[in-house]
């Protein structure tokens, strides 16, 4: 049990709940939900933690717990309960019920933040078809857009339906009218990609673990402006630039996809196909890594297996390890480029500092070297195992 220090006193107080079921990373996992929490504007004013071996049926905890969650909160004056895990919606409404309090869960959280950021209007159909297929299995009225919507339909049911069969028909229609304007929108997006692919570009998307630079690295490298923020999911929304490489290489398309995380809503990752889906067509990915969190190779492992599920698992990688210039200098590498082991796959692999500009030249004349090779039909080259001298650039 403890208490944590925020900044932001107008935002809600809320409590964390991390059950540890003997997983690894169970701290790590925590960390991240408090950031989550903060991102979507809340205040974690305290934390409790507890072992299980299994959840409880009711309670997810054992009500022991649930008393001091309860205790924990009025003490701090907590106006919501947030737990680390996905609880299923008997016992969300239990522990609403018990703990007087609202009950979320990292899903629910992970939704609101992707609604709070989607910006295009796909981006926003996407993530109201994920709100709406979660809403689907707990009928719980705390949705106010809905409420709105409500009129628009119009049409009541027969003498007799319940309120749960209105809710449940109400939900269904939406579902139903957000998946048709999006497969509209869909269609106008792959008429867009396949003129970029006519043009013959090398197609380039950076993927990665949610905060790993890949907006700072995509300003560095085509000197946009992406949003770039100390928050988890500041970009939501894929921008495609040009990136000039060389004379003889000529241009690529650099796009900035949205940062992957455990646990991904499987709502959230099928509605967000589309946007990943320039990642499945890329030629190349760069896949960018937080070099300088001890949680990287776990971070890694999750962005392989999202790109496994949406299909770009063959693509070919480059690894852009960012953040050099925050990894301690004792774990620092003796070599700036080298060969990392992914999946059984040597995949390339340099170290650069999207921020500081460290690095950025080096990966620039890699990037054109693999555009040169494979508009020759070779495979790509592999890394040099150079030592690059610590100066920017
Ligand atoms: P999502 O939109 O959440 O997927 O994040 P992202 O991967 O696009 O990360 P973003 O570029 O927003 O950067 C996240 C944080 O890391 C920001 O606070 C950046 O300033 C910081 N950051 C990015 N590159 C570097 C770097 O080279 N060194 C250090 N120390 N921090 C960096």
């Amino acid at each position: 049990m403890s208490s944590i220090k925020s900044s932001d006193p107008d935002s809600t107080p809320v409590l964390l709940v991390g059950v540890d079921f003997g997983l690894p990373h169970f701290d790590a996992d925590l960390q991240e939900l408090g950031l989550l929490a903060q991102t979507a504007g809340l205040r974690p004013v305290a934390r409790l933690t507890c072992k299980r071996k299994t959840p409880d049926a009711a309670l997810f905890v054992g009500s022991g717990k649930a008393d001091e969650i309860r205790l924990l909160a009025q003490m701090h004056d907590a106006k919501e309960v947030l737990f680390d895990q996905s609880l299923s919606p008997a016992q969300q409404r239990n522990l609403e019920r018990y703990l007087q309090l609202p009950v979320n869960d990292r899903t629910l959280l992970i939704l609101e933040i992707f609604a709070q950021r989607a910006r295009s209007h796909e981006g926003k159909l996407q993530v109201e078809l994920a709100r709406l297929q979660y809403l689907s299995t707990r009928l719980v009225r705390r949705w106010s857009h809905l409420e709105r919507q409500r009129g628009g339909i119009g049409t009541r049911g027969g003498p007799g339906e319940t309120q749960i069969e209105l809710d449940r028909r109400m939900i269904n229609e939406a579902i139903k009218r957000t998946r048709e304007r999006l497969v509209k929108v869909k269609r106008q997006r792959a008429t867009q990609r396949r003129q970029r692919q006519r043009r013959d570009t090398f197609n380039i998307s950076l993927v990665g673990y949610t905060n790993a630079g890949k907006s700072t690295l995509f300003n560095a490298l085509v000197k946009a402006r992406a949003y770039a923020a100390d928050q988890l999911f500041a970009t939501l929304d894929t921008t495609t630039r040009q990136l000039y490489l060389d004379e003889a290489s000529g241009s690529a398309s650099l796009s900035d996809t949205v940062g992957f995380i455990r646990d991904l809503p499987h709502g959230l990752v099928d509605a967000f196909q589309a946007t990943l889906q320039e990642a499945v067509d890329a030629d190349l990915l760069l896949h960018v890594v937080d070099a300088a969190n001890p949680g990287h190779p776990e971070q890694i492992a999750q962005v392989q297996r999202v790109l496994a599920e949406i299909g770009a698992a063959q693509i070919p990688q480059l690894l852009v390890f960012n953040k050099y210039d925050a990894v301690a200098p004792e774990l620092r590498p003796s070599q700036r480029q080298d060969m990392y082991e992914l999946d059984g796959r040597q995949v390339p692999r340099i170290f650069v500092s999207a921020r500081e500009g460290e690095g950025i030249v080096a990966l620039r004349e890699q990037l054109a070297q693999m555009v040169r090779s494979a508009a020759a039909g070779l495979e790509m080259p592999p890394a040099q195992g150079v030592e690059l001298p610590d100066a920017a650039g």
